[in-house]
């Protein structure tokens, strides 16, 4: 008995990377940067060519990812999602090669595309040196078939039988929630593409997953887990899955309706908040679009979701779905929105190549390769998201309580939306669409959210602006941009943030509110003419 599990564990110790077995407590500080293995960087920093819009494999490794953590680490990140590592399908196929991973072939394997086992536990290894979580991107629900036409046992063992697949029937829209069961047993894919769906009904199938998933954390030190087309799966699945892998998991549910994404709240660490997610696209990116129904809906999410808004990852880009500066031009929309996630209770997450202007539409085109960029630091967004994950980080050392107060959007009617202020003690969010060449100006009021006469600082552009003296704020906007305040004594003297005006000391525990922890937020925004006019510059 003892030697065989000293053995066991032994072994455990020199094979895998060491994880921080991180749960969701662990990840509810981090601020978490998403890439696509192949797009991000390249072995050898050649900058060979790569068409997004051909669909095929461009070269870059997991070697490539760990030589460019400087880059990351340094706008503040301290999470790295990195895009699925299985085998997957070789070669073309209706809608190109398998260059971003969703189309395994064989769970047990790595796509040696990337790399080999040694790149990713190095990868795994140098992240945890930074102190940062790696995230690997899961697919459970399906496997990719080898063509059009083919046989169950050309799949590898162990699911090379019909038996471990779902009949086959199409999912006719994978943002389609209709019938539950087609979601959850018909197939991804279509008759070119198809994609067979594991049964995960049947026990063996069950089993085998459920043994695998510990595994594949173990092996690379994984601290956490995106959970691809969790919807199409059963619900009562997952628990068992989620504690077999150990880790913080994330599930995938593209829905627009909060109601239907409150379900697996209850089944996974967290959800990406898709529901949010399509309410803010049409609020943000577009002067009619109102902020009234992304209260509204944050609201419902507040309510249904377990643990509200807590336990979500809150994004505006993603691989799947259209870049914002493909949906417009205006750096003041996209801006506004890009510092939405940072002020909001779930964890943010940042799209690779958000921060440097890319503008790539649907899916393959938002897939670009980041080395033409050259990895530049000097760019205002770079500059928004160092700042933003630093301001947070502050925040959450002066004010814990930042972490399990829940975030407050509120809105203005008579203005037409176009305003929303969100309170996130001690963050104080200033939102807009009016665009940054509208002529007509706005200016945003809260009452009563600082101290009396406070010195306030907007973090994004270190001005300062002082409290009224009921702890009022009147700003107005400028170029469409949004504001960031934090009182200047939450900001840490020697920190990176506005450091000629932070007057902050030492952490504020709890039972100090210098900053009121329920903050009466009252929004009388006005307009007013010709206040912003200008052209912001890139
Ligand atoms: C550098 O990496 C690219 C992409 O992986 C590859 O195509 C190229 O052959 C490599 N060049 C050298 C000199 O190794
Ligand atoms: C849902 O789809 C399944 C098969 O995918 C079908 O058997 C069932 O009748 C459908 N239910 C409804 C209510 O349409
Ligand atoms: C999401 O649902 C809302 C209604 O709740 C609708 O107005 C909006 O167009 C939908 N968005 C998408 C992308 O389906
Ligand atoms: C959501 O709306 C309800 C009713 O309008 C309100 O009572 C509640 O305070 C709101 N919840 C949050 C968390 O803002």
């Amino acid at each position: 008995m003892l030697p065989s599990s000293l053995t066991s564990l032994f072994g455990t110790i020199i094979l895998a990377v060491p994880a921080f077995s991180a749960n969701a407590t662990d990840w509810s500080t981090r601020s978490i940067y998403q890439l696509v293995t192949d797009r991000f960087a390249t072995p050898n920093d050649s900058t060979v060519p790569c068409d997004a819009g051909a669909r095929k494999y461009c070269g870059g490794s997991w070697s490539g990812i760990t030589k460019h953590l400087d880059y990351i680490q340094s706008m503040g990140f301290d999470a790295v999602w990195i895009s699925p590592v299985s085998t997957n399908l070789e070669g073309t196929t209706s809608q190109g090669e398998a260059f971003h991973g969703y189309w395994s072939t064989d769970l047990y394997s790595l796509n040696p595309h990337f790399g080999t086992a040694d790149d990713l536990r190095a990868l795994s290894a140098a992240l945890h040196k930074r102190g940062m979580y790696i995230m690997l991107d899961v697919v459970v629900n399906h496997l990719a078939a080898p063509g059009p036409k083919f046989d169950f046992t050309d799949f590898p063992k162990p699911f090379d039988d019909e038996t471990y697949f779902h009949r086959r029937c199409f999912v006719a829209d994978s943002t389609d929630t209709g019938n539950q069961t087609t979601v959850e047993q018909c197939w991804l894919g279509d008759s070119k593409l198809p994609l067979p769906d594991l049964n995960t009904e049947n026990p063996f199938v069950v089993e085998k997953l459920i043994d695998w998933i510990p595994k594949l954390v173990q092996d690379y030190g994984v601290d956490g887990l995106r959970i691809d087309t969790a919807k199409h799966i059963r619900k009562d699945f997952w628990p068992e899955f989620v504690k077999s892998a150990g880790v913080y998991t994330l599930g995938e549910i593209l829905a627009n309706d909060t109601s239907y994404a409150a379900q697996y709240t209850d089944v996974f660490d967290a959800i990406l908040d898709y529901p949010n997610y399509f309410q803010l696209r049409n609020a943000f990116l577009n002067p009619q679009g109102q902020f009234s129904s992304v209260v509204s809906s944050m609201n419902r999410s507040q309510q249904t979701y377990k643990n509200g808004l807590f336990r979500t990852a809150s994004f505006v880009e993603n691989h799947d779905q259209p870049r914002l500066a493909s949906l417009t031009k205006d750096p003041g929309l996209i801006r506004n929105a890009m510092a939405f996630p940072f002020v909001h209770d779930g964890v943010p997450i940042v799209y690779y190549g958000q921060e440097q202007g890319y503008q790539g539409g649907a899916d393959p085109y938002n897939r670009e390769a980041l080395w033409f960029t050259a990895y530049q630091q000097e760019k205002p967004l770079v500059q928004q998201f160092r700042i933003l994950n630093a301001a947070r980080k502050e925040a959450i050392e002066y004010l814990p309580s930042f972490l399990t107060t829940p975030v407050r959007p509120e809105f203005f009617s008579s203005i037409e939306d176009h305003s929303m202020v969100v309170s996130k003690p001690p963050m104080l969010a200033l939102f807009t669409n009016i665009g940054s060449e509208s002529p007509h100006g706005l200016t945003w009021h809260a009452d009563a959210v600082f101290q009396p006469n406070e010195q306030l600082v907007d973090v994004l552009t270190c001005t300062k602006v002082a409290a009224d003296a009921q702890g009022g704020v009147t700003i107005p906007c400028l170029y469409g941009m949004p504001q960031v305040l934090m009182p200047a004594v939450a900001l840490r003297q020697g920190g990176t943030v506005c450091p000629g005006i932070a007057t902050g000391t030492l952490a504020k525990s709890a039972g100090l509110p210098e900053v009121r922890v329920t903050w009466a937020v009252v929004v009388v925004s006005t307009l007013f003419f010709v206040a912003c006019r200008g052209r912001w510059m890139w």
